[in-house]
C-alpha cells in the first residue's frame, strides 16, 4: 500500500488500540447504511476490531433524512441481531449502539422525540456535510447542548473547509462540541490534506475521542497510525452507565 507517512506509520499488524479500549464510531450493523452489507462481513469486522485491542465496540449507523430510513427502533432491532450472531459465533466483546447523526432537516425531530441513540448516556455523534461550509453548525450544537447532550463531531479533519476557517472550528469546540479523530485519517487513507490536517489537530491536542469509522473488513489492515501516547476519553466509556 502507498504510504504518505512511512516514518510515522507502523505496519498495521503492529498497531493495537488497547489504550483506546472503546471504539465509538463504526458501521458494522449489516444492511442499514453504507457499511457492512451482510452479517458474515459484520462478524469479520467485529472479530478484527477485537483483535486490534478494543474491548467494547459501539455501532454508529448513519441517520440521515434522505437516506437509509434509519431511526432508533429499527436500529435497536438490527443491533440485537448482531448481538445474537456474535454470541453464537463465540466472539468475546462488548457491543453498544449509538448513531452518527447528519445535522439535516430531520435531526431536530429525533432530538425533540427524545429517541436519540446516545453513546454512553450523553454523547451524540454528529456529522456535517462534507464538501462545503456548514453555517448552521452553531445552532444545531446549541440545540444539542440545550437538550442535555454533549455533541461529538465525527472526523473534523475530513471537513477540510475548516482549515481555512480555524476560528469557526475553535468556536464550535469552545461551545462544548467534542471532536473525534478517525484512526485512518493520519495514515493518508482519505488523502494527503486530511492526513496533514489530522496530524496538526493531534499536535494541537484538539481531539477528545478516536474511532475506527470502519465500513468494510478490508479496512482492518489499514490501521497503521499508532495513537499510543495520545490521551483520549474513550476509556471512560468502558464502564456501563
Ligand atoms: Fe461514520
Amino acid at each position: 500500500m502507498f504510504r504518505l507517512f512511512p516514518r510515522n506509520n507502523k505496519p498495521a499488524q503492529d498497531v493495537h488500540f488497547v489504550n483506546i479500549e472503546v471504539d465509538i464510531h463504526a458501521h458494522w450493523i449489516p444492511g442499514v447504511d453504507d457499511g457492512s452489507p451482510a452479517m458474515e462481513l459484520s462478524l469479520k469486522m467485529i472479530r478484527g476490531l477485537a483483535g486490534l485491542g478494543f474491548k467494547k465496540l459501539i455501532a454508529t449507523p448513519h441517520i440521515m433524512h434522505d437516506h437509509y430510513g434509519n431511526h432508533a427502533d429499527k436500529l435497536k432491532k438490527a443491533f440485537q441481531s448482531v448481538v445474537d450472531a456474535v454470541s453464537k459465533a463465540g466472539i468475546e466483546i462488548d457491543l453498544g449502539l449509538g448513531a452518527e447523526y447528519m445535522l439535516d432537516e430531520g435531526f431536530m425531530d429525533h432530538l425533540n422525540s427524545r429517541q436519540i441513540l446516545a453513546i454512553g448516556d450523553r454523547y451524540v455523534l454528529i456529522e456535517f456535510p462534507m464538501n462545503k461550509p456548514f453555517p448552521l453548525a452553531h445552532r444545531f450544537i446549541e440545540a444539542i447542548l440545550q437538550a442535555g447532550y454533549t455533541p461529538i463531531l465525527a472526523h473534523p479533519e475530513r471537513y477540510t473547509y475548516y482549515r481555512k476557517d480555524l476560528e469557526t472550528f475553535l468556536e464550535l469546540q469552545e461551545m462544548g462540541c467534542h471532536m473525534q479523530l478517525n484512526l485512518l485519517s493520519p495514515t493518508g487513507y482519505y488523502g494527503r490534506e486530511v492526513a496533514v490536517w489530522s496530524r496538526q489537530l493531534i499536535e494541537r491536542q484538539m481531539y477528545h475521542f478516536a474511532g475506527s469509522d470502519i465500513h468494510h473488513p478490508s479496512q482492518l489492515s489499514q490501521y497503521s497510525f499508532d495513537p499510543s501516547g495520545i490521551r483520549f476519553l474513550n476509556t471512560q466509556l468502558l464502564q456501563p452507565v
